[in-house]
């Protein structure tokens, strides 16, 4: 059982906080209530403190709290789990710019967990680019934005802003953990094969769908490494080591391979590398220029010679024509267990694009079409039957 500590500032949502809180009682944890001022307008302690049968915090200050404590710190330091809900236009600036005037907001600080925040909002509040910009500041933090619903407001405006439904909160925080334990080894982006001191061959890969790889198994509980080429995405929260060409990634692969149940290549490895490389930035003196090229080593085929009979390796195949045949010919040769294809002829999809549509083919001649969808959810389906495959090992 575990210690929620509920962050409650001043929105009619609370009201529905008062559900998660209970639900959360339920299932047997210990839940404890800090709210604001602005709060206690719409929902009094009282009832929070019926519910969790714990006081409720809301002064820095107030009388009666025990001199032996530190509420803030004290609070932070007991919380396995902290949920601000709703979290407000307000709070959400203070938590993107560390500001601490009330209990709530000075118990933020000092916890050094990842916060779980559910937004609650007028739309046009929400929509505000200033709000916008506080909410992908908190993300990049490493903090977890509970997507708000759409639909009719208290304010009678339709549109994003409500705070997510308790129940959905409450699955959220509760959620198995389906990957505990196991060790997930994620390779993203392109790599950046270097010419001279200011040019270099790379491959076109924004690294969206490693990440989304990454966060997806973290979430689901695995301990996740994330290598990673040169990419310019937000890797906040994650554990990364970043490289820059395919021999690196190779031997970032190669140091974490031992310690490895799943690795997912996502990365868009160069395969050649220039032959020689000028320490001296070249000169513009002739008409044409030749960079002679030398292969790079295949990451996959090199270490499939080391691959542990428990291990499970996934591998993409990024292909214009002949996605199938490609495919299952690279799931062949590299002794894969899964091969995610997708089609690059098509622009709607892959590369910069948040959503993908993948084809799944299986070391076993089976295969599996994913339809378009949100590259978490493309890494959400790979993970699993990458999952499933390991158990089955
Ligand atoms: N890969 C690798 N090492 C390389 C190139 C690719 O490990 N030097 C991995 C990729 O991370 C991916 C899979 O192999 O998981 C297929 O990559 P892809 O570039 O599609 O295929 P290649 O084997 O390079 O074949 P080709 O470029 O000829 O299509």
């Amino acid at each position: 059982m575990s210690n929620y500590l509920i962050g409650v500032s001043g929105g009619i949502a609370c009201y529905k906080t008062l559900t998660l809180c209970r639900l959360l009682m339920k299932a047997g944890h210990d839940v404890r209530v800090v709210m604001t001022e602005n709060a206690c307008k719409f929902v009094t302690p009282l009832a929070f403190e019926t519910i969790t049968r714990n006081r409720a915090y809301v002064g820095e200050f107030d009388a009666g709290l025990d001199p032996a404590t530190i509420e803030h710190i004290d609070l932070a330091g007991w919380a396995d789990e902290f949920v601000i809900a709703p979290a407000t236009a307000n709070t959400i600036a203070k938590i993107a710019h560390g500001i601490a005037d009330n209990l709530l907001t000075s118990t933020i600080l000092p916890y050094k967990k990842r916060l779980l925040i559910a937004p609650a909002m007028n739309v046009d509040m929400y929509a505000n680019p200033i709000t916008q910009e506080n909410l992908k500041k908190v993300e990049a933090m490493g903090h977890m934005i509970i997507d708000p619903g759409t639909g009719e407001m208290a304010c009678d405006a339709e549109g994003k802003g409500r705070m997510a439904e308790p129940e959905d909160i409450f699955q959220i925080l509760t959620a198995e953990m389906p990957l505990k334990g196991v060790k997930v080894l994620v390779t993203a982006g392109p790599t950046a094969e270097p010419i001279d001191p200011v040019r270099y061959i790379t491959n076109r890969s924004s690294g969206k769908m490693g990440a989304a790889i990454a966060r997806k198994a973290s979430e689901m509980g695995a301990e996740v490494k994330l290598i990673a080429g040169p990419v310019s995405i937000n890797l906040n929260g994650l554990n990364v080591t970043s490289v820059t060409t395919a021999e690196e990634m190779l031997n970032a692969v190669r140091e974490n391979l031992a310690d490895t149940d799943m690795l997912i290549m996502a990365a868009a490895v160069a395969d050649y590398k220039p032959a020689q490389y000028s320490e001296k930035k070249i000169k513009k003196n002739n008409e044409e220029m030749n960079v002679p090229l030398t292969r790079n080593p295949d990451i996959l085929k090199t270490i499939s010679a080391e691959k542990l009979e428990k291990q499970v390796f996934v591998g993409f195949a990024a292909e214009s024509n002949d996605v199938k045949e490609n495919a299952l010919a690279k799931l062949q040769s590299k002794k894969l267990d899964l091969i995610v294809a997708n089609d690059i002829s098509r622009g709607d999809i892959g590369f910069e694009s948040d959503e993908n549509e993948v084809s799944l083919y299986f070391a076993d001649g089976t295969n599996l079409e994913s339809g378009k969808m949100h590259k978490s959810e493309v890494a959400k389906l790979i993970i699993n039957r990458a999952f499933d495959i390991f158990r089955g090992k």
